[in-house]
């Protein structure tokens, strides 16, 4: 199967009141764990891809890794840029093979982010690739820019409206207090996301989706075995499941997990190393932080998601 945009996912999804989770991709591994999960349960499935992981293994690399991956498993899969700063980023994924991309100028002013959305979709659409937006600002960290928990802004839904039809935005992203990181809330604090947000944006933009970022879980599982084997990752909190499972019955069509991912596969690469102090076989350890990997993305379509079955 070719790689698809995302607008027939989300249309299901929508229709079907579940979400696609958008992973992000970095490596061999991760491709394959996140894959592999996906083909076994036949679930679409969005691989993304941020600056940094461009930066990180190489553009063509990644999607070689994505291509090889459409071969092995059976399933929609959907090429997406992750935080798209700039036309030019886009304009490069665009024309090297993704078929989504995301521009992120909720740092910009309203009207200043509506001029770079803009000139995006109309260059995306002319190549039929689709693109998300976004309106407010989550907290955490994405590429190396660190956003404070007050500096982080919930969206406003009489925004949304004005900002999708001017825009012609595919998706829009949305802040309802999720966060990026592994460190969402502090210790103590009860975890809340703006429901009420979500809803009134809904109901002013009927049938249109809309995307979580900074969705990750947390798993404490995976968080103690890092512990456990020399790791410091004390006090991560992230967005209560149950939650998440709230939010893919509603109007939101893609939930963004990257954090989760990386905590699974660091787990399984502590753990051998701990335990192995001898090993230095990379395929012994990439190996375990890869079934994690793969065991994590099949709770999350099965049990977060419900896009099992949806292939
Ligand atoms: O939103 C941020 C994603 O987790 C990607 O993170 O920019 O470190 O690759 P990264
Ligand atoms: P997490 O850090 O919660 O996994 O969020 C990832 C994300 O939003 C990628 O865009
Ligand atoms: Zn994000």
């Amino acid at each position: 199967m070719a790689l698809v945009t995302t607008t027939e996912m989300f249309k299901k999804a929508y229709d079907g009141h579940y979400a696609i989770g958008a992973f992000n991709v970095n490596n061999m591994e991760i491709v394959q764990g996140i894959t592999e999960a996906a083909g076994e349960l036949n679930s679409p499935l969005i691989l993304q891809v941020s600056a940094g992981a461009r930066k990180y293994a190489n553009h063509t690399y990644l999607v070689k890794l994505v291509e090889a991956a459409l071969i092995e498993n059976d399933i929609p899969i959907a090429l997406h840029l992750d935080h798209g700063a700039d036309f030019e980023i886009c304009k490069a994924c665009i024309d090297g093979g993704f078929t989504s991309v995301m521009i992120d100028g909720s740092h910009h002013s309203f009207e200043d982010n509506i001029a770079l959305t803009k000139k995006v979709v109309e260059y995306a659409h002319s190549k039929g690739v689709v693109v998300e937006g976004e309106l407010g600002q989550l907290a955490g960290i994405e590429d190396d820019v660190k956003v404070s928990a007050e500096d982080a802004k919930y969206t406003h839904p009489d925004e949304v409206e004005e900002f999708v039809s001017r825009t012609g935005v595919d998706s829009l992203a949305i802040a309802i207090g999720t966060s990026h990181g592994a460190f969402k809330f502090k210790p103590g604090q009860k975890p809340q996301l703006r429901f009420d947000i979500l809803d009134e944006v809904s109901r002013r933009l009927p049938e249109f989706p809309i995307v979580l970022h900074g969705a990750s879980s947390v798993s404490q599982e995976y968080v103690k075995i890092i512990q456990e084997h020399g790791g410091n990752l004390k006090d991560a909190i992230g967005i209560p499941e149950e939650m998440l499972r709230q939010a893919a019955r509603s109007a939101v069509c893609k939930i963004n997990i990257d954090s989760d991912l990386r905590l699974a596969m660091t787990a399984g690469i502590r753990q051998v190393m701990w335990e192995n102090p001898a090993a230095f076989d990379p395929r012994e350890y990439l190996k375990v932080g890869r079934a994690n990997v793969k065991a994590i993305v099949a709770h999350k379509i099965k049990n977060v998601l419900g896009s099992d079955g949806k292939a």
